[in-house]
């Protein structure tokens, strides 16, 4: 101790003296993120202080930088790395947080007495499972139980705290300030005839005309449309799709064997061989019990499996339903998941050694109701996924531009906006509109009926995350060529917009309790453009090429020359007219609908028999 003045070793005492205490802490709590609360949500009371939440830290990551940039490399056609996808440990060994980070927040873990329940395989994200009491020490806040207008409660906590020096080492921790539900964008089930629009106008091409009926679409119209009819898979053994399922959604293997005995009888096996898999006690492979049908459960999970078998009945199905969703009560101190199932999941998906080449995902909420650095680390995960040489297919919503009465900022100043969607907003994924009719096709709507809301194509642009260069200039062209400075200060012109791709996505014919109906939403527009691109993989995979793992930079770049612009319409909502459909890139259709054999040329794929 010579040599310490007096002022050192009065700071080494203070020092002592904290650390004395059970809770040692080096530096004072700061405020780390706060987040308004969306509309539609009420606080209630104190969250129980044993209902036990599964908290998830996300640890800076080493160099997601790196990873970014050799995700553009492997994913540009024009790039000498093109499909040179990574290894789940190459992903791993970028993401890693440093050293210094893990050993943080192990020492702030510690001084706490937790010790870490499960880590991601790259280590950047640690869960902790915890009460209520010991969460609220540990981030410095105090969690509420917050109800929703349609009856969902969640425990969160829209402002927390870390030490001050961990603030660079920690990007977001959840759930605390995150008001992100799974959406299922799925449209109103009808199973009774449908009204036609009276200015709908029937193919003049004659075998369109004959297999495609504007009230109830199937298979063997998207097959005619899209150009699919005749194509034979041939990398079944290689090549995988998959689907997502939350809210406790499930695939009911007998209406899929009754849609396919209709529409895909050759590929009727296909409901009894496709796999299911449950993360995170989520629902199992099982029929529909009375209380799932009283809730109509599985009209999204259903739709979802239907429209991808009846494009691509031979390639191998993967469904995965995780779990971790509301219904929650919070009276129940029954440890409760009350966490973001979608981290689960591709957490999940990244410990994998081979990942399904091509994913479909038809939920998603308003960007807003999810804070920026939850939705950035999100999206990094996604980015993971993508480089290791999978597509990942988002629905991009049914509201349009927004719903109409909801479009409200969530800053504090409820100013009028556009809303955007998340995940579509996320640039590392591919979002997909909607369209309806056939010749030609056009943007997707339904005004608001007795009984039914409106729904659009959903589009728009991220708050969040900036316009992402593989799209830079068309989004710069539509911009200019909206005029007139439409919409300014309504939307974000400096945003990744979307969707960037559109398919049919109206009155799919489909089964749901044994029984036929229709059902719409770019949740139907999404599995069936999933369909297509396996199908797209498939014959790269005969040419013995990798697959396209994530599309966005060759779709601007390539792949747009085998997509048909769609041109008419618009993204309703918000109380106008929204964004036009217009020739080229729109936010509404994205660059346009598939011509399978174009795309497959494009692509470098192989015809079977050439
Ligand atoms: C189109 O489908 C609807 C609903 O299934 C059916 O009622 C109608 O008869 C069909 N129209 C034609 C021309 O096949
Ligand atoms: C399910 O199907 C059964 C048998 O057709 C029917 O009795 C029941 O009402 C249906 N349930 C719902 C919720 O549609
Ligand atoms: C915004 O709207 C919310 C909910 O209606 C209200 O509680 C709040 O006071 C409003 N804030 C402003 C600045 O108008
Ligand atoms: C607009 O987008 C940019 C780029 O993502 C972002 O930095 C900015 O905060 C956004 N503006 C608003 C008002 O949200």
């Amino acid at each position: 101790m010579a040599g310490l003045t007096a002022a050192a070793l009065l700071a080494l005492l203070v020092t002592q003296a904290v650390s004395a205490t059970p809770v040692r802490v080096r530096t004072p709590y700061e405020v780390k993120e706060s987040h308004f609360v969306p509309r539609g949500w009420k606080k209630l009371d104190r969250a129980p202080e044993n209902h036990v939440i599964d908290l998830q830290i996300g640890v800076k990551q080493g160099n997601f930088a790196a990873l970014e940039k050799q995700l553009y490399e492997v994913s540009d056609p024009s790039h000498e790395r093109y499909g040179q996808h990574l290894s789940a440990e190459d992903v791993r060994e970028l993401v890693k947080p440093s050293d210094e980070s893990l050993s943080l927040v192990h020492e702030w873990l510690d001084a706490h007495g937790i010790a870490p329940s499960a880590y991601s395989s790259a280590k950047d994200w640690i869960k902790v499972s915890l009460p209520v009491d010991a969460v609220e020490r540990l981030l410095d806040t105090e969690y509420h139980t917050y109800e929703h207008a349609d009856g969902t409660r969640v425990v969160r906590a829209p402002r927390w705290s870390l030490p001050r020096n961990l603030h660079g080492h920690i990007d977001t921790v959840q759930p605390t300030t995150s008001f992100f539900r799974a959406r299922a964008n799925k449209y109103d089930y009808i199973d009774a005839p449908v009204s036609v629009s009276s200015s709908y106008v029937a193919p003049s091409d004659e075998t369109l005309c004959k297999v495609c009926n504007v009230s109830s679409v199937t298979p063997e119209c998207f097959e005619t449309l899209y150009g699919t009819k005749g194509y034979k898979v041939q990398a079944a053994g290689e090549n995988q799709i998959a689907f997502a399922n939350y809210l406790g959604e499930h695939p009911i293997r007998t209406d899929l064997e009754k849609f396919l005995a209709k529409y895909r009888p050759e590929g009727i096996s296909q409901a009894r061989d496709f796999e299911q898999l449950v993360l995170q006690g989520g629902p199992g492979d099982y029929p529909l019990t009375p209380g799932e049908l009283a809730r109509s459960t599985s009209k999204e999970a259903n739709l979802d499996v239907q429209a991808i078998a009846g494009i691509n009945w031979e390639t191998p199905i993967v469904s995965y339903s995780t779990g971790g969703s509301p219904p929650f009560d919070p009276s129940k101190s029954t440890p409760v998941n009350t966490n973001e199932p979608y981290l689960d999941w591709v957490n999940f998906l990244l410990d994998l050694d081979s990942i399904p080449q091509v994913i479909s995902t038809s939920y998603s909420d308003d960007e807003q109701t999810v804070p920026r650095a939850y939705a950035e680390r999100v999206c990094a995960q996604f980015a993971a996924v993508g480089a290791r040489g999978t597509s990942l297919l988002f629905a991009s919503g049914d509201d349009g531009v927004g719903a109409d009465g909801a479009c409200v900022s969530n800053d504090g100043t409820n100013s009028t906006r556009f809303l955007a969607g998340f995940p579509p907003s996320c640039p590392y994924v591919t979002a997909v509109g909607a369209t309806m009719e056939f010749e030609p096709e056009v943007v997707a709507y339904r005004p608001a009926s007795a009984g039914h809301g409106a729904y659009t194509s959903g589009g728009g642009f991220s708050n969040y995350f900036p316009t992402p260069r593989y799209q830079r200039a068309e989004v710069a062209a539509y911009v200019e060529g909206l005029g007139d400075a439409k919409y300014d200060g309504l939307y974000n012109a400096s945003g990744r917009a979307y969707p960037d791709v559109a398919a049919q996505g109206l009155y799919f014919a489909y089964f749901w309790n044994g029984t036929e109906g229709v059902i719409s939403g770019t949740s139907a527009s999404t599995p069936l453009l999933s369909g297509i691109v396996s199908l797209v993989n498939d014959a790269r995979l005969a040419a013995g090429r990798p697959p396209l793992g994530w599309l966005n930079p060759w779709l601007y770049s390539e792949g747009y020359k085998g997509l048909s612009d769609v041109t008419s319409g618009s993204a309703h909502g918000c109380g106008v007219e929204g964004f036009p459909a217009v020739e080229g890139w729109d936010p509404v259709t994205g660059l346009g609908t598939p011509n399978f054999p174009a795309l497959v040329k494009l692509a470098g794929g192989r015809f079977h028999g050439n």
